[in-house]
């Protein structure tokens, strides 16, 4: 647990086409969470299948990618204190169903192949994703509110 913590939060094409950016966004921010990268992209299946390499050979593979190619996504890195595991209780469990109220998924979502949101679930995984998504780098400053709200 750090305050550098970093994590790479994706809003997926279905939460993209219901037009869930902006709240997904505005969670993070008032929970505390830092933007330090955002990008808009509709990634390609080969992208994809090295972002869910783990879960190749799983029967739901083809759907997901199929899924996560069919429009365009939001990633975003988020960085604060302990944003790996924070961000994973925000988005819920992975089988909305499952989610509770006041998730993104529990509020939002109802089948695990609609999902609407990604978190990485380790900070192994979130620097792995981070580098995939962001490979350009990341701005890095500080926030500094004296000097922009009187
Ligand atoms: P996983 O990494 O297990 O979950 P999470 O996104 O919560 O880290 O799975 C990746 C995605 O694969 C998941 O968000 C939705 C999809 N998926 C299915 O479509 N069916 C399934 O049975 C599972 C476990 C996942």
């Amino acid at each position: 647990m750090s305050v550098s913590e970093r994590t790479y939060i994706m809003v997926k094409p279905d939460g993209v086409q219901r037009g869930l950016v902006g709240d997904i966004i505005s969670r993070f921010e008032r929970r505390g969470f830092k933007l330090i990268a955002l990008k808009f992209v509709h990634a390609s299946p080969e992208h994809l299948e090295k972002h869910y390499a783990d879960l190749k050979g799983k029967p739901f593979f083809p759907g997901l990618i199929k899924y996560m190619a069919s429009g365009p996504v939001v990633g975003m890195v988020w960085q604060g204190l302990d944003a790996v595991k924070t961000g994973r209780v925000m988005l819920g469990a992975t089988n909305p169903l499952a989610s509770a109220p006041g998730t993104i998924r529990g509020d939002f979502a109802l089948a695990v192949g609609r999902n609407i949101c990604h978190g990485s679930d380790s900070v192994d995984n979130a620097e792995k994703e981070i580098q995939l998504w962001f490979p350009e780098g990341i701005v890095q400053y500080t926030n500094d509110n004296e000097k922009w709200i009187f």
